[in-house]
C-alpha cells in the first residue's frame, strides 16, 4: 500500500506542497501552547549544558533555531531532515534570525544516520517518530550517536487521539481518520514507546503528558485546518472539494464559537546508559 502521510514522504513532494508544510510548521512553532511543550522538555533535559545537539526530522529547523536563539545555550546543533527543500528553508530562516553559524543542516534518513558513534551530548526528535516506518531503528540510531549518559527527547502527538467535533458524528469520525492518515504513519507510536525504548536499550528519565485541546474558537488548530485543505487531497483519500467543504465547516464552527479540536502529546526524556 502506498503511503498517505505527507510528512513521511517529504523527499518526493512538489515545492508548493512543501511550502504549505513549512508555513504550518512555523505557525505551529509560534503558537504559545505548542512552544510551551518544547520549552518544558528542553528545560527538563537541561539541554543548555550540551556542546553538540542533534535535531532529527528537523523540518525547517524549529527546534534547532529555538536552541540556537537561546542565550544560555553555547553549543552547536546538527539538524537533519529527509527533505532538501525543508533543509534549505531551515538554512534561510536561521540566516534571517542570525543563528546560521550555530546550526549545521544536513539531508538524510534518520533510520540510517551517516554520523559517527557517540558524537552528540543530546538528541531531539520533535514530531518525527509518528512519521517513520521503523521507529525502533530511529531509537537505535539515536542510542548509537549519543554519548553514554547523554539524553534523548522524543516528543510527538498521540495521533490516534486527534479529533474534531462535527454535527454529523459519522462524517466527523470519517474525517478524523482521513486527517490521521494524511499526516501520520504511526498514530499509536507514543503508546508503543515504553516497549520500543526498552528494546533499544534506553532508559526513561521523565515522561510528560500534554493535551492540546480547544473548545469554542480554533486558534492553534486554525493553521492546521488551513493546511489540510491542501494536504488531505494530496494524500489521495478525498477530493479537493471534500477537503475544502470539511475545512469550511471547521472554520464556520470556529467563527460561531462552537469549534472543538483536540490531540494528546507526550514528551519522553530518555538516557543512554
Ligand atoms: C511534522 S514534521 C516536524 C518537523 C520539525 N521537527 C518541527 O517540529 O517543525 C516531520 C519531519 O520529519 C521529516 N522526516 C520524516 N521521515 C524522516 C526520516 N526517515 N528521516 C529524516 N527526516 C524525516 C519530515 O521531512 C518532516 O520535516
Amino acid at each position: 500500500m502506498s503511503r498517505t502521510d505527507v510528512y513521511g514522504i517529504t523527499d518526493t513532494l512538489d515545492d508548493s506542497t512543501l511550502q504549505v508544510l513549512v508555513d504550518r510548521l512555523e505557525a505551529r512553532a509560534k503558537h504559545v501552547k505548542f512552544a510551551a511543550m518544547l520549552s518544558e522538555y528542553l528545560e527538563m533535559m537541561r539541554v543548555d549544558a550540551a556542546q553538540h545537539v542533534l535535531d532529527v526530522g528537523c523540518g525547517a529547523g524549529v527546534v534547532a533555531r529555538t536552541l540556537a536563539r537561546c542565550h544560555r545555550f553555547r553549543g552547536k546543533v546538527t539538524a537533519i531532515d529527509l527533505s532538501e527543500y525543508l533543509v534549505r528553508a531551515g538554512q534561510r530562516l536561521a540566516q534571517a534570525e542570525g543563528v546560521a553559524e550555530r546550526i549545521e543542516f544536513l539531508v538524510g534518513d534518520t533510520q540510517q544516520l551517516k554520523l559517527p558513534d557517540a558524537g552528540f551530548d543530546a538528541a531531539i526528535a520533535h514530531t518525527l517518530l509518528s512519521h517513520v516506518e521503523q521507529p525502533l531503528m530511529v531509537l537505535q540510531e539515536l542510542r548509537r550517536v549519543v554519548k553514554p549518559g547523554g539524553q534523548i527527547a522524543i516528543f510527538d502527538g498521540d495521533y490516534a487521539s486527534i479529533t474534531f467535533g462535527h454535527e454529523d458524528p459519522k462524517l466527523g469520525a470519517r474525517f478524523d481518520l482521513i486527517v490521521r492518515n494524511a499526516v501520520i504513519t504511526n498514530a499509536m507510536v507514543m503508546r508503543q514507546l515504553p516497549r520500543l525504548i526498552a528494546q533499544a536499550g534506553l532508559q526513561v528519565v521523565a515522561f510528560v503528558p500534554h493535551t492540546l485541546a480547544e473548545a469554542g474558537r480554533a486558534d492553534y488548530w486554525h493553521s492546521s485546518i488551513q493546511s489540510f485543505r491542501r494536504i488531505l487531497p494530496k494524500s489521495g483519500q478525498v477530493s479537493a472539494d471534500e477537503a475544502n467543504a470539511w475545512a469550511d465547516t471547521m472554520e464556520r464552527y470556529s467563527a460561531q464559537g462552537v469549534f472543538f479540536g483536540s490531540c494528546n502529546f507526550y514528551s519522553y526524556i530518555l538516557r543512554r546508559p
